[in-house]
């Protein structure tokens, strides 16, 4: 297969597109190991070497409260009103390509401090914060939910008050139980037809599909559409809009989609 053909076929499989940087590391990696791509067109290839590939083409850049002023309008507003009308059903949130972690335990961190505020007291059996990523490697670290405070690592942002939903541990932090307890991790492929977690309230995509095509895009939108129920919320990029009839709202600065 020749470098191209390895090109196109990574970029359908994920939806990332390879150029610049990323380009560079899947050549550096095909010259250094070509092994590792023969066969790569066949449905049956070891699981394995497709991660090889994918965590050479990802970037898994993150931390917790990433952009502070959205997770504000996430406590603030669409927390509370997915709670005002579903709290008795239960809660399910999605952090779709949530890379190591971060992005799924902020959520989960906010959903129960958001339950406290309202003065309910939180039924973990009835709440799921959901985390996937295409990349194994990533989710084995989301999984495991221990972080070094090193800097412009995964605290860079990190409000002091919610320190209190961490335990000390020898090489880090580790999340309490409680948020561990309402917190999974799955592999998943945003281009996969259909979504890990059904009847949603809220779906977050932030940060991943900047990397995708625009075909590519539009499948993805499919997928995190059809993970939400009726009247739940879509969190995406700035630049991003799932069309099909979804309702445009504003909370500050933030742009968020609710399903119709
Ligand atoms: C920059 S991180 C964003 C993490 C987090 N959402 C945030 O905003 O901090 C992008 C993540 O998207 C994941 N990703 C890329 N393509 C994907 C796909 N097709 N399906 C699922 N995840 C994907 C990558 O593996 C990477 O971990």
């Amino acid at each position: 297969m020749s470098f191209e053909e390895v090109v196109k076929l990574v970029e359908n499989k994920t939806g990332i597109q390879v150029v610049g940087a990323r380009l560079a590391r899947i050549k550096r990696l095909f010259e250094q190991d070509p092994m590792l791509f023969i066969g790569l067109e066949r449905e049956s290839i070891d699981q394995h070497r497709w991660q090889r590939i994918i965590d050479a083409l990802s970037v898994q850049e993150t931390y917790f409260f990433r952009d502070i002023e959205i997770f504000d309008c996430i406590r603030q507003q669409i927390l509370p009103e997915i709670l005002k009308g579903s709290y008795h059903k239960g809660v399910k949130i999605w952090s779709a390509g949530c890379a190591t972690g971060e992005e799924a335990y902020t959520l989960a961190i906010l959903l129960l401090e958001t339950i406290r505020s309202l003065g309910y007291s939180p039924q973990t059996e009835k709440l799921l914060v959901l985390g996937t990523d295409i990349s194994k490697r990533a989710i084995d670290k989301a999984r495991e939910g221990i972080y070094k405070n090193i800097p412009m690592g995964s605290f860079r942002n990190f409000p002091g008050e919610f320190m209190k939903c961490f335990v000390y541990h020898n090489i880090g932090y580790k999340l309490k139980e409680e948020v561990l307890n309402i917190t999974r991790f799955e592999v998943h492929n945003l281009l996969d037809a259909y979504p890990p977690i059904e009847d949603a309230d809220l779906v977050v995509c932030r940060n991943v599909l900047i990397y995708f095509d625009e075909v590519s895009k539009e499948k993805a939108y499919k997928t995190l559409a059809q993970a939400l129920r009726r009247n739940g919320y879509l969190l995406l990029g700035p630049l991003e809009n799932p069309g099909m009839g979804f309702e445009r709202r504003q909370c500050g600065r933030l742009v968020y989609y609710v399903k119709p």
